[in-house]
């Protein structure tokens, strides 16, 4: 196949921070995607619908007037969120949902919630005025391997929050295990995943063989390789529970390569081109489409998009980072060769 065309796709999984880096990373995003769902894990965090509107403009005001793009906006919960913030949020047509962060479970979480059970309340809202839930499923317990971080966080959360809300749309954020995988399956219905490109394409190898690499390093910490085996069968199943996200996080290339790195990976720059990498491998191709373009929007009750993309069989070398002085990024696959191109809209 030489060139693959299909529907304008969303990314459910996004950081684009707010300042001057949103001016390097909007455009890629809104060339290749119609919407997507803004995290709200800024310094700051964004908590209230007024601070998720101002933001919202900022975001506008970065996409380049020849693109059209949608910024999907999202709350972070904490301790001291108000039901009265999630009836607002719940009316309001720019706020899409609401994001758990457990506290310190990863970039800018510190304001994140430190006692789930004792914001049970504020699911039950949630679940009565029907405005999804996306969790960072990690706990943070320093006595958990971080590579195990997602699968207690299952069986110590995740199975008591869908057992007393069996309504609430949930999301789980970029699933890493088998176990995450598993679990949705197997779950009703109204609860769903996000699957990241790197997790798609990469073992812990990848970042931890030959040399400790930076840029592979993001939270939840990128697995092994029957993991990664478990994610790809999800997501080219065509399973509508599995869905686009890229979790595509920017950071500063000197904040990543420290000797105490921020977690993130910076995937906006190809995002379309390295989930059509993975299909293929898969020989799955013809199930990019309903990850991409369909399921998320299903599962937020959005209209599906009606433009296509196109990409297009041509290799391409990835630059070493995009941006300018202090705050250039370096993109997944820096200096690497892709083997898709999306094609000029
Ligand atoms: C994200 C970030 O940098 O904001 N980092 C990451 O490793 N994925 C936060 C997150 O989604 O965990
Ligand atoms: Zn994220």
């Amino acid at each position: 196949m030489k060139t693959l065309t299909i529907t304008k796709p969303d990314d459910l999984h996004l950081h684009v921070r707010n300042g001057a880096v949103l001016k390097t990373v909007m455009p890629h995003t809104a060339r290749q995607f119609a919407r997507a769902i803004i995290m709200p894990n800024l310094k700051p965090p964004v908590t209230t619908v007024v601070q998720a509107l101002i933001y919202r403009e900022e975001i506008l005001q970065a996409v380049p007037a020849e693109l059209d793009f949608t910024p999907l906006m999202t709350l972070y919960l904490t301790g001291s969120t108000t039901v009265a913030e999630i009836k607002k949020a719940a009316e309001s047509e720019y706020i899409h949902a609401f994001k758990l962060y457990p506290a310190g479970a990863t970039t800018n979480s510190d304001s994140g919630v430190a006692d789930i059970k004792a914001i049970y309340p504020l699911f039950a809202a949630m679940e009565q005025l029907d405005i999804p839930l996306l969790i960072h499923g990690e706990v943070t317990d320093d006595a958990c391997d971080i590579f195990d971080r997602e699968r207690v966080f299952i069986d110590t959360y995740l199975t008591g929050i869908t057992d007393n809300f069996p309504g609430l749309r949930i999301v789980v954020e970029h699933v890493t295990t088998a176990e995450a995988v598993q679990f949705v399956q197997e779950a009703d219905a109204n609860i769903a995943a996000t699957i990241t490109p790197q997790h798609l394409l990469f073992n812990r190898n990848a970042m931890l063989a030959g040399g400790i690499k930076p840029h592979y390093y993001c939270l939840p910490i990128i697995k092994r390789e029957s993991h990664r085996l478990a994610l790809v069968k999800a997501a080219t199943s065509g399973n509508p529970k599995f869905f686009l996200g890229t979790d595509s996080a920017p950071h500063p290339t000197s904040l990543k390569e420290s000797a105490c790195g921020c977690a993130g990976c910076y995937s906006a720059h190809a995002a379309l081109e390295l989930y059509a990498e993975a299909f293929e491998r898969a020989d799955a191709l013809d199930k990019l489409e309903g990850f991409a373009s369909f399921y998320g929007a299903d599962f937020y009750r959005l209209p599906r998009n009606s433009g296509t993309v196109t990409l297009e069989k041509t290799a391409w070398k990835v630059p070493p980072a995009y941006g300018e002085g202090e705050l250039s990024i370096t993109p997944l696959k820096a200096n690497e060769e892709l083997r898709w191109k999306l094609a000029k809209g």
